[in-house]
């Protein structure tokens, strides 16, 4: 199975060159992020699983498909994973949403968790981490990991922009989780900054800059 999906579909290219724009304001800098988190979430969600119902049309009896299974949770890693559940609630407006907090130590360089709070079902759900860039892959690593420790089976993280550092340290520490990126960049540059990338996520998102 593919385990890492580039969507590179016209509209998320098109938006994600407005989000790189150093001119792009806060205002529509946010508002893409969230679109592009709904065109994302159409297809990372392209393989739930379905069950035939019957529904009474107008016109006569019809066999339809409604979706089966386990149901959803969505968890942004904070802060710049805020911008996208709003995106990903547009499609799916009954997902729980549990959040995960991480900072850097500054002398191990370890993400270390500050805040986490999950659904209290979160087991028997599947599960979208999200977090508009994956640059080191530290986070978002750290981030599956502990939603994995709530005993949770399917996680997809899905990430904007990527850089090939972040994909491998995943695909490394994690090989069962399926990611979903708009592009793949560069290079992380000597800060960690995704290359050409588009800046601080959180700060562009927040307008913190
Ligand atoms: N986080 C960001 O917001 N931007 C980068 O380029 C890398 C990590």
């Amino acid at each position: 199975m593919e385990m890492v999906h580039v969507l590179d579909h016209p509209l998320l290219q098109h938006k994600l060159s407005i989000l790189r724009d150093e001119t792009t304001g806060v205002k529509d800098f946010r508002e893409i992020v969230c679109e592009i988190a709904t065109l994302m979430c159409y297809d990372a969600t392209r393989n739930l699983p379905l069950q035939a119902v019957e529904v009474q049309t107008p016109v006569a009896k019809a066999v339809t498909y409604q979706l089966a299974g386990k149901k959803l949770a969505i968890v942004p890693v904070l802060r710049a994973g805020l911008g996208m559940v709003e995106g990903i609630l547009t499609l799916i407006p009954s997902a729980k949403v549990g959040h995960i907090g991480l900072f850097r130590d500054p002398d191990t360089l370890e993400p270390v968790k500050y805040y986490c709070k999950m659904p209290t079902d979160i087991a028997d759900r599947d599960v979208i981490i999200l977090d508009p860039m994956l640059a080191t892959g530290g986070s978002a690593s750290a981030a599956i990991s502990f939603v994995k420790e709530y005993g949770v089976k399917n996680i997809k993280l899905m990430n904007i922009l990527a850089a090939p550092e972040g994909i491998a340290r995943v695909r490394k520490d994690h090989p069962d989780v399926e990611i979903y990126v708009a592009a793949v960049d560069d290079q992380l540059n000597d800060h960690g900054y995704i290359v050409p990338g588009l800046g601080d996520a959180g700060d562009r998102i927040f307008g913190t800059k």
